[in-house]
């Protein structure tokens, strides 16, 4: 069970673990039955847009608060994995934070980094708990990725 490989290894207690597994179970994996299948009619058009203007954006200055926490984040996991052997996964624009709990319950050895700039919708997930493996981080992601791209060494891809 799901629940009881984290508990061994200490991430979070086994009856919390029990309610979110449920949860997961109920909802995590049932997608609205209208859920386009096709990619939206924009998304090709804005991929190119962005990809012409990527110099420029690659030139423009970082978020300052996203350096910070991105510092932070490095620090982090520089402590849950010392040796540098955990794989990471990385939730772009995770909201309130429930995906990023989600995907740590279910890959324990994993370290889970959740990343949204609304500060709104992390506070609104603020009171679930989070599992050890897991972090939420206030950051903007067009500064966070380029920030991961230039710490790339083969693991925080
Ligand atoms: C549609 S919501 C998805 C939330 C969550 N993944 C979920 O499934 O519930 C998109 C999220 O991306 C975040 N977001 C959008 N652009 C962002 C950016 N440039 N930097 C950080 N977060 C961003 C928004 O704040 C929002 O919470």
């Amino acid at each position: 069970m799901l629940s009881a490989a984290c508990a061994r290894q200490g991430v979070i207690s086994e009856a919390s673990l029990r309610r979110q597994e449920r949860l997961l179970l109920s909802t995590a994996f049932s997608p609205p039955f209208d859920y386009p299948l096709q990619p939206h009619p924009n998304v090709r058009s804005g991929a190119l847009r962005h990809a012409r203007n990527l110099d420029r954006f690659l030139a423009s200055p970082l978020h300052q608060p996203s350096v910070e926490a991105f510092d932070a984040t490095l620090e982090w996991i520089a402590r849950e994995d010392p040796n540098g052997d955990r794989s990471i996964i990385l939730d772009s624009g995770c909201g309130t934070g429930r995906s990023t709990r989600l995907a740590a319950l279910a890959e324990p050895a994993a370290l889970v980094l959740g990343v949204d700039r609304s500060e709104q919708r992390l506070e609104r997930g603020s009171s679930a708990e989070t599992p050890r493996n897991a972090r939420l981080v206030r950051a903007e992601l067009g500064s966070f990725w380029r920030l991961l791209l230039a710490a790339e060494d083969g693991r925080l891809a």
